[in-house]
C-alpha cells in the first residue's frame, strides 16, 4: 500500500526530469537550469527540447558570435549575475525567435551595435546591473516588438534624443539607479504605448517642458530620489491615465502653480523628502481618485487651505516630520469625507482650530504626536465619531477640555503621556474623564503626570484629589450673563482668572467680554465644592452678589448675575420694587372679589329655596351690586 503512495509521489519527478547535461536540471516543458562556476560557456543542452534557458551565478565571460544558432526553438534567455563583460557583435545572429533576453547582473559595459539586429521578435531586454554607460540608437534599430526594457542600475549619463525612437511598442522602460543628469525633452516622444516610466534615483536636475507630452497611456511615473530643483508648468497636464505618480527625496523648493492638474485618474502621489518653503494656492486638480498622498519632511511652515480639496476619496494623509509646519488653515481637511488615516506627527504646531477635524466623519487614526500643541478646543473631535486611535504623547499638553473626547465614542486607543500638564483646578475636567476611561489610555505606563506645580510634579492625573489642586476657592467674574458646565473645567485658561468663565454656546449673552466692559470692582462667585469623590455635582453660592438666578438644563448650570454696583442693579432694583407693589395690590383685589362673589352665592342659595317675592328682591340687590 505504502509504496503505491511512494510511486505516486514520485511519477512527476519521472515524467518531468529528462536528460540533461552536468551542471543542468532540464524539466519536460523545456526549461534548463544551469548554475555554477564550472560553467564557462554555453552547456551543449539538446537543442530540439530546449526552450528556456536559465544560466544562474555561472562563470560564463563571453558570449561568441552565433552562441545561439543550434538552439532554433530557444525562446527565452537568462544569463545572470555571472562574470559576462563580452559579447561578440555576432552573438544573437541565427537566433531571430528569440522573445526575451536577461542579461542582469554581469559586467557589461559595451555592446556592439547591431549585436541585435536580428531580434525583431524580441519582447523583453533586461540589461540592469551591468556598467554600460552609454547606449546607441542603433542599437534598439531593429527591436521594433520590444515591450519591455530594464537599464536600471547601470552607469549612463546621458541619452540621445533619439534613441528610443523606434521602440513605438515599448510598455516599461526602466532608467533608474543610473547617473542621468538631463534628458532631452523629445526622449520619450515616440513611446505612445508606454505605461511605466522609471526614473528614480538618477542625478537629474530639471526636466525640459514637454518631456511627457506624448506619453497619453502611462500609468506610472517614478521620479523620486533625483536632485530635481524646479519642473517646468505644465509637465504632467498631458498624463489623463496616470495612476502614480512620485517626485519624494528631490531638491523641489516650489512648484508652479496647477502642476497636478488634468490628472484624474491618479490614485498616489508622493512629494515627501523635498525642501519645499510654500506651494502655490493653486496645485492640485480634481483628483476623484487619489487614495494616498505623502507630503512629508519638507520645509513647509504652512499649506494653502485648498491643497486637499480637490481629493474626496483620499484615504491615507501623511503630512508629517514638517518641522517648521507650525499652523493649518481652518477648512484644510474641509473635502476628505473618506479619510481613514491622518498623519501630522512631529510636525511644529501650536494649536488647532476646533474645525480643522470637522469633516472628517470617516477618520479611524490620527497621530498629532511630537508637536507642540499646549491645549486642544472642545469641540474639535465633534464630528471625528469613527475614530479609533489618537496619539498626543509628547505635545506641551497643560490643559484639556474635559468633555473634548466626549464625541469620539469609537476611541479604542489614546496616548497621552510625555505632556507639560498644568495640574492646577482646570485641568479637573479632563483628569476625571482619565479617570473614567482608563482603559482607553494606552500609555499610562509612560506618564500622564503633572509637569507643574513643583508640589505635584510626576503625580498621575488620574489619581489627583481636590485637595491636592486647592480648588477650594477661586475667583471668576462676570458681566451679564455667565454659564458654567457641569462637565468642562471651570478656568480653561488659568492665566486670565479675571474673566469670565468660558461657557456653553446655548447660554445667552456675551462670554468673551473684553476687560474693558467688565466692571470697575468686579463681583465675585465662590464656586465651593462640598464633598471629594464627585467633582461637579454641587454649586454653592457663598458670597454671591445681591440678584443671583441659577438653573439647570441638560448637565449645564446657568448663573445669571447681576453686580451689585453696576449700572443696571438701581433699575433692577425699582423694577423689583414695581413688581412687589403689583403683586400686593392683585393679591389684595383678588380677596375683595372672592369676598364679593362668596356674597352672591349666598344669595342665590336662598333664591332657589324662596318665592318669586324673595326672587324680585335679589333682582333688586343685584342692581344694587
Ligand atoms: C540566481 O541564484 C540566486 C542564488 O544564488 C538566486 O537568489 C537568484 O534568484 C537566481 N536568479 C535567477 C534569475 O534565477
Ligand atoms: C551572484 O553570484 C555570486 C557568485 O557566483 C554568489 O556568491 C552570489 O550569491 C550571487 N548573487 C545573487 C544575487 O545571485
Ligand atoms: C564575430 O563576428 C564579427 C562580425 O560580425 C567578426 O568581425 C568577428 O571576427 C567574429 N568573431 C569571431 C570570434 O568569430
Ligand atoms: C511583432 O509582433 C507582432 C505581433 O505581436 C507580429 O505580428 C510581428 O510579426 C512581429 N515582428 C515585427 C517585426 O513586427
Ligand atoms: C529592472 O531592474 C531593476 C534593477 O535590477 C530591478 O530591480 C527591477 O525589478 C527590474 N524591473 C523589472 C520589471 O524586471
Ligand atoms: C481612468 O480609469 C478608468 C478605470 O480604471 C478607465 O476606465 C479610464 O479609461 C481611465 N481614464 C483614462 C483617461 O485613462
Ligand atoms: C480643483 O480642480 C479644478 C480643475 O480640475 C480647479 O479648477 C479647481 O481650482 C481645483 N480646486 C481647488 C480647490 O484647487
Ligand atoms: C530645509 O530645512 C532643513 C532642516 O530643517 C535645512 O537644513 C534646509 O536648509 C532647509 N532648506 C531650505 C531650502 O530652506
Ligand atoms: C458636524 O456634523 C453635523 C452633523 O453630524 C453637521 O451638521 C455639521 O455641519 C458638522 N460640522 C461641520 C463643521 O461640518
Amino acid at each position: 500500500m505504502w509504496f503505491t503512495i511512494v510511486l505516486l509521489g514520485l511519477l512527476p519527478q519521472l515524467t518531468l526530469s529528462v536528460r540533461c547535461t552536468s551542471g543542468c536540471v532540464c524539466d519536460i516543458r523545456g526549461l534548463a537550469k544551469c548554475t555554477g562556476d564550472s560553467i564557462t560557456d554555453i552547456p551543449p543542452l539538446d537543442p530540439t527540447t530546449t526552450f528556456l534557458l536559465m544560466l544562474n551565478n555561472t562563470n560564463i565571460k563571453i558570449l561568441k558570435n552565433r552562441s545561439f544558432q543550434p538552439f532554433s526553438l530557444l525562446l527565452r534567455l537568462m544569463i545572470t549575475n555571472s562574470t559576462l563583460d563580452t559579447i561578440q557583435p555576432e552573438a544573437f545572429h541565427g537566433a531571430s525567435q528569440l522573445l526575451s533576453i536577461k542579461l542582469s547582473s554581469n559586467s557589461l559595459s559595451v555592446f556592439p551595435l547591431r549585436v541585435f539586429s536580428e531580434q525583431s521578435e524580441l519582447q523583453q531586454l533586461q540589461l540592469d546591473g551591468n556598467q554600460i554607460a552609454s547606449v546607441s540608437s542603433q542599437l534598439f534599430e531593429t527591436t521594433v516588438n520590444l515591450t519591455e526594457l530594464n537599464l536600471s542600475k547601470n552607469r549612463i549619463s546621458q541619452l540621445d534624443a533619439d534613441v528610443f525612437q523606434h521602440l513605438t511598442k515599448l510598455n516599461h522602460l526602466y532608467l533608474a539607479d543610473n547617473q542621468l543628469r538631463n534628458l532631452p525633452g523629445s526622449l520619450f516622444h515616440n513611446l505612445r504605448q508606454l505605461k511605466s516610466l522609471v526614473l528614480s534615483s538618477n542625478q537629474l536636475e530639471t526636466l525640459e517642458s514637454g518631456s511627457f507630452d506624448h506619453l497619453s497611456n502611462l500609468l506610472v511615473l517614478m521620479l523620486q530620489k533625483n536632485k530635481i530643483r524646479k519642473i517646468p508648468p505644465r509637465l504632467f497636464w498631458h498624463l489623463p491615465s496616470l495612476i502614480t505618480l512620485t517626485m519624494s527625496s528631490n531638491q523641489l523648493r516650489y512648484l508652479p502653480a496647477e502642476s497636478f492638474y488634468y490628472l484624474f485618474n491618479l490614485t498616489k502621489l508622493t512629494l515627501y523628502k523635498n525642501p519645499l518653503l510654500t506651494l502655490p494656492d493653486q496645485l492640485m486638480g480634481h483628483m476623484p481618485r487619489l487614495q494616498e498622498l505623502y507630503l512629508y519632511e519638507t520645509n513647509l511652515s504652512t499649506v494653502p487651505w485648498n491643497l486637499f480639496a480637490n481629493m474626496t476619496n483620499l484615504r491615507f494623509l501623511n503630512l508629517h516630520f514638517n518641522t517648521r509646519l507650525t499652523s493649518l488653515p481652518k477648512n484644510l481637511f474641509c473635502c476628505l469625507p473618506k479619510l481613514k488615516k491622518l498623519s501630522l506627527k512631529n510636525n511644529n504646531l501650536r494649536e488647532l482650530d476646533q474645525e480643522l477635524f470637522s469633516n472628517l466623519i470617516s477618520l479611524q487614526i490620527l497621530m498629532l504626536n511630537e508637536n507642540k500643541l499646549e491645549s486642544l478646543p472642545s469641540a474639535i473631535f465633534r464630528n471625528t465619531s469613527k475614530l479609533e486611535l489618537l496619539d498626543l504623547n509628547h505635545n506641551h499638553l497643560r490643559y484639556l477640555p474635559g468633555d473634548v473626547f466626549v464625541h469620539a465614542r469609537a476611541l479604542k486607543d489614546l496616548f497621552l503621556s510625555n505632556n507639560k500638564w498644568n495640574c492646577d483646578c482646570s485641568i479637573l475636567g479632563i483628569a476625571e474623564w482619565i479617570r473614567e476611561n482608563l482603559k482607553l489610555i494606552s500609555d499610562l505606563d509612560k506618564g500622564v503626570t503633572c509637569y507643574e506645580p513643583y508640589q505635584l510634579k510626576n503625580h498621575q492625573l488620574q489619581s489627583l484629589t481636590y485637595k491636592q489642586l486647592r480648588c477650594g476657592v477661586f475667583q471668576t467674574t462676570f458681566m451679564t450673563t455667565s454659564a458654567i458646565t457641569t462637565g468642562a473645567p471651570l478656568t480653561p485658561t488659568p492665566a486670565t482668572s479675571t474673566t469670565s468663565i468660558r461657557t456653553s454656546t446655548a447660554a445667552t449673552g456675551t462670554f468673551t467680554t473684553p476687560a474693558s466692559l467688565l466692571s470697575p470692582t468686579p463681583d465675585h462667585i465662590y464656586v465651593k465644592r462640598t464633598n471629594d469623590p464627585v467633582f461637579y455635582d454641587t454649586i454653592v453660592l457663598d458670597n454671591g452678589p445681591e440678584i443671583v438666578h441659577n438653573n439647570r438644563y441638560n448637565g449645564w448650570v446657568y448663573l445669571w448675575t447681576v453686580p451689585s454696583t453696576g449700572p443696571y442693579s438701581g433699575f433692577m432694583m425699582a423694577l423689583y420694587i414695581v413688581l412687589l407693589v403689583t403683586g400686593v395690590v392683585l393679591i389684595v383685589a383678588s380677596l375683595y372679589a372672592l369676598y364679593r362673589l362668596h356674597k352672591v352665592v349666598w344669595v342665590l342659595g336662598n333664591v332657589t329655596m324662596g318665592d318669586n317675592l324673595k326672587a324680585r328682591r335679589v333682582r333688586s340687590f343685584k342692581v344694587k351690586l
